[in-house]
């Protein structure tokens, strides 16, 4: 009896999951609709090839009955987006891409174009934008459920101060990579408390200070970049940190000193450190056997110098034979 009165409440409850999720279906886009140069297909909507912000704004209008979440914008040329393009819209996901840009926003209004999306908007991707770095960052702080940043390709040579005001989204994740940067302001990152995952790979990143990241971070991605050393304190306070990509920079060397915070963890901070022109001298006999650091990739990770060493896997070195006190975890 109890089976047949529970069979009966679940497909009455599924009957109300059905009428009350009728609406978002029909919110979506439908087939027949004419928005050129846009298009839309069930919850993205497309531009492309747009030069007059007044099509993209044209378009908007028409679907702003519709649930659609995601918006593509591509192969673009616009001075600014306008700064009410998105009132009436309910985008969580904006991505520009191929996009010449220079104003994110009239410099006259100075308003941001995404006051119609904030406390909606989830994640931003600038993918192959020009003038990145005429760009007005603050115009991103009104966007309090900002959480992913997405920035690739783009030519964004130096990652200003004015960054930081990011700090007023949620921003949890971010990414710059593949985009030519070459300096960091020395507090462009700090404040961004939430972060927890940044991705810096591919740039040309000669110089990293303490003071331009949060203490928040989890991950750190520094792949691909022109780093010689870092400075002695670039990890300090920084005890949330469980993965370090140091791969294809130019270290030569790396101090165990740099790692004290991470001697009480539970789990061991995971570096990745391939790919630099390593001298295998006792200054990194530490990387084949430290408990508290976890060289990921010590089997396949090779020495640059000495010359009796080159190409020698880290892991198949005879410290010893250098004079090298080898350490004995227990
Ligand atoms: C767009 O929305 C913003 C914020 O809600 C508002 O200040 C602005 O006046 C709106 N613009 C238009 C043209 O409705
Ligand atoms: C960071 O960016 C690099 C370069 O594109 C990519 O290979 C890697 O998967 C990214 N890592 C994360 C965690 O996003
Ligand atoms: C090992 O080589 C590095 C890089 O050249 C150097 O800075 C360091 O002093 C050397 N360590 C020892 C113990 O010779």
């Amino acid at each position: 009896m109890k089976v047949s009165i529970h069979t009966l409440e679940n497909s009455f409850l599924r009957s109300l999951v059905v009428v009350f999720f009728l609406p978002l279906v029909a919110g979506q886009c439908p087939t027949d609709l004419d928005i050129a140069p846009c298009t839309c297909l069930e919850n993205e909507m497309t531009c492309d090839s747009i030069t007059a912000p007044q099509d993209l704004q044209n378009a908007l209008q028409e679907v702003k009955q519709l649930d659609l979440k995601k918006f593509f914008l591509t192969n673009s040329n616009i001075p600014a987006l306008p700064s009410s393009l998105f009132n009436y819209s309910d985008f969580q996901h904006i991505i520009v891409e191929k996009t010449d840009l220079p104003f994110l926003t009239s410099p006259v209004s100075g308003i941001s174009p995404f006051m119609g999306i904030i406390g909606i908007i989830t994640q931003v991707e600038l993918r192959e934008v020009k003038s990145l770095n005429s760009w007005d960052w603050t115009l991103f702080s009104p966007l309090k459920t900002l959480r992913t940043l997405i920035i690739s390709e783009c030519s964004f040579v130096f990652i200003p101060n004015t960054f930081s005001d990011l700090t007023k989204t949620n921003i949890q994740e971010l990414t710059i990579k593949n985009s030519d940067v070459w300096w960091i302001g020395d507090s462009a990152l700090s404040t961004l408390n939430q972060l927890h995952t940044l991705n810096l790979s591919g740039n040309k990143i000669k110089t990293i200070l303490r003071s331009m990241f949060p203490s928040s971070i989890k991950q750190l991605h520094l792949m691909g970049n022109e780093l010689k050393s870092l400075p002695e304190d670039i990890f300090k306070g920084m005890n949330k940190l469980i993965l370090l990509d140091l791969t294809y920079n130019k270290l030569e060397t790396l101090s165990l000193s740099l790692f004290p915070e991470f001697a009480q963890n539970v789990s061991p901070l995971e570096v990745k450190v391939e790919g630099n022109p390593w001298v295998c001298n006792c200054s990194i006999v530490w990387l084949s056997n430290t408990d508290y650091v976890d060289v990921y990739d010590i089997d396949t990770t090779t020495c640059a110098s000495p010359d009796s060493l080159v190409n020698k896997i880290l892991n198949d070195v005879d410290w010893a034979s250098l004079g090298c006190q080898v350490l004995t975890t227990s």
